[in-house]
């Protein structure tokens, strides 16, 4: 049960915890109001005092549970709960509210594979779409497995047109992730985006960033500086090559028999792991 609530949720076990410690907090601080409330209004219990009693509670139970969530640092939890509850409760659909997310991907896209699989049936984030600059590319056949649309762009309208923000509007696109694209993104979109375009680089920024500095570039570069350690960041992306505000970086040891392939697929591991998690925190306000 505990194990179905955590999977659902998509929360580690001890944040399961302050979630189930604010509802059972929360129920009590209604309970408690409520009665206090009633007594206040002079009310004999009987048949009446109950009706009001449960209708009472029925507003409190939002309030006192957002007031506990507050201190227990799971505000932003139990916000996106009630409003999905209370567009439940009056017949409208909760897709309506999910954040909708572009992968823009330029390889094979095995981060963009994992971020699809983290976020399928997500309750408040979407892969809305996947957005490709390289015909062909495996992360476009990834996209169409999980019936994602997939938009191919091109260079002219990229970097000269309208850099394809009225097809980003047009899907309804919150958020932008870039899992191994390799075109720079162009200011216009990232005023379009501000604050809202996460990049992951294979290495410790800001050393190996830059120009020309990716994919297996920067694992060569690592090894032929005989680094005793490399990484991933994640970070906000702004208008100079991996430079933007830095989210995460997570690190890995490089061994002296490390060769660029050993430390790709060391780093790739960190990607894996890290990436889709830290865009859940990001975009859920975390
Ligand atoms: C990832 O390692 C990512 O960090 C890198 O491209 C790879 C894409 O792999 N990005 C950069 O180098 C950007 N400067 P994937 O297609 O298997 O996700």
């Amino acid at each position: 049960m505990l194990q179905k609530l955590q999977s659902k949720w998509k929360v580690s076990g001890g944040r399961l915890l302050l979630i189930l410690i604010t509802f059972a907090l929360g129920g009590s601080l209604c309970g408690y109001a409520g009665r206090r409330l009633l007594l206040l209004s002079g009310m004999e219990k009987g048949f009446l005092w109950v009706i009001l009693y449960v209708i009472l509670i029925t507003f409190l139970w939002p309030l006192c549970v957002l007031v506990i969530s507050i201190p227990l640092g799971q505000f932003s939890f139990f916000k996106k709960y009630i409003r999905r509850l209370f567009l439940r409760i009056t017949g409208q659909k909760t897709g309506a509210v999910k954040t909708q997310i572009a992968i823009f991907a330029s390889g094979g896209g095995s981060n963009a594979g994992k971020i699809i699989e983290h976020f399928k049936d997500h309750s408040s984030v979407n892969i809305a779409l996947v957005v490709c600059n390289k015909p062909g590319a495996g992360v476009i056949g990834i996209a169409e497995k999980n019936q994602i649309p997939v938009l191919v762009i091109e260079k002219e309208q990229f970097f000269r047109g309208n850099h394809y923000i009225d097809e980003l509007v047009r899907y309804g696109i919150n958020w932008i992730v870039l899992a191994g694209f390799l075109w720079k993104v162009p200011g216009q979109l990232i005023a379009a985006y501000p604050n809202r375009i996460i990049n992951i680089h294979p290495a410790l920024l800001p050393k190996y960033g830059g120009k020309g500095m990716y994919g297996h570039f920067v694992h060569e570069a690592v090894r032929a500086a005989n680094e005793t350690e490399t990484g991933i960041t994640i970070h906000y992306v702004d208008e100079q090559y991996d430079h933007g505000k830095m989210i995460l970086q997570k690190k890995c040891a490089v061994d002296p028999d490390n060769d660029p392939i050993a430390i790709a697929k060391k780093v790739l591991a960190l990607e894996h792991e890290y990436f889709a998690k830290t865009i859940e925190q990001v975009v859920n306000g975390e």
